[in-house]
């Protein structure tokens, strides 16, 4: 099988299972053991240490050691790579364990450079400083004039968690000067856009959305060159953010269904957005290409617009509160990429921790689009924006509580 040439669709399919019929087996194997016999001291001293030190297991002394190597988890790697068009990637506990892992990979460069906005847990861990790093915030334009000398890193996403800016990666590539580049892909997923094809160094998902798509694990993984993967599996394996093969199972197995669920949810999200933006209680949709697409992202960088839809509700935070509680389909919970439809407030949850000034308003709702006919969901959001909608009402409403 002459892999390059296959199409995205036949390698999410495949990708991972090579070695499966040598094995007698169809199902992806799971192995749970925590602990592994050792072929002799010496021999599993060697392959210990070139695990503990980023490497992969020697084929004299084994895996070892759970916190250091696991094929189950080793399979949903080389799959996740080869989607993200990457040397290799290293799969975490969650998305925050493997920002924190590329954060302590960074070494001796203690400053970051972000480009807001930004989940509010990477906001988060990135203001507080916990990791002993400085982080300076800017838009994607004033990236260069951020970058110092000791800067380790350039954390992007794009689009933007939760209000759907796009970001021209090859441009922030070109102004971090050769200082490596981190692209959040969650809401994108590989199926519509790969950032290593416009230079940037590592891919980050959290795997508990898209790629899981059911709403039942929680991981990370960061798709990257060889030597950043050997960088970031030596945090795991010193940190011990690892992630169990039943998750890594799961998530291999998601990825076969992964281009469908995107295509699909991706149509209805546009029939949603088109909807909500004819609708008189709506301020403002934020999807991909609904407002036009003036840096020429759609079809160059992106392949699509996502399955993620935002909106600036009119009556402000009490309209907000009043949707998210009046929705019957979409369950009000935070998360997103799952398999049913998904709505919540970030201001006011997912980004409560960001910083007053760079937190999203008040009158924002996010809705994550499922697999459910785009009828329906756009009859039940049509049920929830009926009033008590109060036009009047601020844009910030006075009745939210103070945010942590
Ligand atoms: C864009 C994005 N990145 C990273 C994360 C963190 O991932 P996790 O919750 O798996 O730690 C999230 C979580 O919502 C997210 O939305």
């Amino acid at each position: 099988m002459n892999a390059p040439q296959l199409q995205f669709d036949t390698v999410a399919v495949h990708a991972g299972r090579e070695d499966l019929a040598a094995l007698g087996v169809h199902a992806l194997p799971i192995d749970l053991s925590s602990t592994n016999p050792l072929p002799g001291i010496e021999a599993g001293g060697l392959s210990y240490e070139a695990m503990a030190n980023g490497g992969t297991p020697t084929a004299e002394g084994g895996s070892v050691y759970a916190r250091l190597w696991n094929p189950t988890v080793a399979r949903f790697e080389s799959a996740l790579a080869r989607l993200e068009h990457a040397e290799a990637a290293v799969a975490f506990s969650s998305g925050m364990a493997a920002m924190t892992a590329a954060i302590l990979a960074g070494g001796t460069g203690r400053h970051i450079v972000a480009v807001r906005p930004l989940y509010g847990g990477t906001d988060h861990l990135l203001s507080s400083g916990l990791l002993g790093t400085e982080t300076q915030f800017c838009a994607a334009e004033e990236v260069a004039g951020a970058i110092r000398s000791d800067t380790a890193m350039v954390v992007l996403e794009t689009p933007a968690n939760p209000t759907l800016d796009l970001a021209d990666i090859g441009s922030v590539v070109e102004a971090a000067q050769g200082v490596p580049v981190l692209v959040d892909n969650t809401f994108a997923t590989p199926v519509l856009q790969n950032p290593i094809d416009f230079g940037a160094s590592m891919v980050l998902h959290s795997a508990t959305k898209y790629l899981g798509g059911h709403g039942d694990v929680v991981a990370g993984v960061i798709a990257c060159g060889e030597e950043s993967a050997a960088a970031l599996r030596r945090v795991r394996a010193v940190t011990g953010g690892l992630l169990h093969p039943l998750g890594a199972y799961l998530l291999h197995r998601g990825l076969t269904t992964l281009p469908i669920r995107v295509r699909a949810q991706q149509a209805t999200a546009q029939r949603v957005a088109a909807w909500l933006a004819r609708h008189p209680g709506v301020a403002r949709v934020h999807y991909p290409g609904l407002d036009g697409d003036e840096q020429g992202l759609l079809g160059r960088q992106m392949r699509g617009t996502g399955a993620m839809v935002s909106v600036d509700l009119r009556g402000g935070f009490e309209q907000a509160a009043h949707v998210t509680s009046a929705v019957r389909l979409f369950t009000h919970a935070v998360s997103l990429g799952g398999v049913d439809s998904l709505v919540q407030h970030p201001a006011a949850l997912t980004h409560r921790p960001v910083a007053a000034d760079a937190r999203p308003a008040d009158s924002l709702v996010r809705l994550s689009i499922g697999l459910e006919a785009a009828e329906d969901l756009i009859a039940d959001l049509d049920q929830a924006l009926t009033p008590p909608m109060s036009t009047t009402a601020g844009a910030r409403g006075a009745a939210r509580p103070a945010a942590a």
